[in-house]
């Protein structure tokens, strides 16, 4: 059965300051694209034409106005940017990632889902990877990147035989196992899931921020023996983190391009 995708694009974007106090963080521009046009087109190249874009109340509007039935031809004329088939959900509290995963249940009904979260910008579109965990999606795979500030983030836990034996959320504020990261090896913003997702989803508690956390989807996948990590080809930025780094991504998609 075909993927499904689905675009996580609520928050209040804090971390953003002053850019976010009316504007949807993913609205902002990277480059020459506002920020959730590529993992739009991440989508896209991986195939993926069926795409839900769950934001939050606030900006829904604004965010069907850009986007609208998800075919896009660039200003000017040109080849279109975005050929997908979209449908647009409303979360009304901010829950946590796995929270707006649930809301995308009747959307995906049986099929396998392929998430990304609206801030996550990549070099190249993964799309073999995600094609190749499609062919036999009984199992979830998460996609790793080694970076420089792993508290930041959820980091994998590799045992002797090379498999992910533990997922810890942002180490010592949400994860209080761990006083630091344990390793370096950050958990990006691009999941691919199984239809027995929702199940796992629905026995969540909320962590230690009130939030149902990926990373405890992500865990649950890992000590079932039914999780794949898989390195990330080429770079990877969350670009919801820093106002510095909006610009600083915008040149690098420049010089390299993006979703290759
Ligand atoms: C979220 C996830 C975290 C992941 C990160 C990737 O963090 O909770 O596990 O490493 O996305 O961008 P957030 O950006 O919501 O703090």
């Amino acid at each position: 059965m075909k993927s499904k995708g689905l675009i996580c694009a609520g928050g209040e974007a804090t971390r953003l300051g002053e850019l976010t106090r009316v504007a949807n963080k993913h609205l902002l521009p990277v480059g020459q694209w506002p920020m959730i046009y590529y993992p739009l087109q991440l989508l896209q190249r991986a195939g993926i034409t069926d795409v839900l874009v769950i934001t939050g109340k606030g900006h829904a509007g604004q965010m069907i106005d850009l986007l609208g039935d998800g075919r896009l031809a660039p200003r000017g004329g040109g080849d279109p940017i975005l050929e997908l088939d979209l449908t647009y959900k409303v979360q009304t509290e901010p829950g946590g990632i796995a929270q707006v995963v649930g809301m995308s249940r009747d959307f995906v009904g049986d099929a396998p889902l392929v998430v990304v979260l609206g801030d996550n910008i990549f070099e190249f579109s993964q799309a073999q990877a995600i094609e190749e965990w499609s062919d036999q999606a009984d199992r979830a795979q998460i996609f790793v990147k080694d970076v420089p500030d792993p508290e930041n983030f959820g980091v994998v836990v590799y045992g002797d035989d090379g498999a992910v034996t533990d997922i810890v959320e942002k180490a010592g504020v949400v994860d209080t196992r761990y006083a630091e990261p344990p390793t370096s090896h950050a958990v990006v913003g691009l999941y691919c899931y199984p239809p027995d997702v929702f199940e796992v989803i629905a026995t969540l508690e909320p962590s230690s921020r009130g939030e149902l956390e990926i990373t405890d989807v992500n865990r649950h996948y890992a000590v079932t023996g039914r999780l794949h990590a898989q390195e990330v080809e080429g770079w990877w930025e969350d670009a919801g983190k820093h106002w510095q780094h909006l610009a600083e991504i915008g040149r690098t998609i420049e010089e390299t391009g993006a979703n290759k």
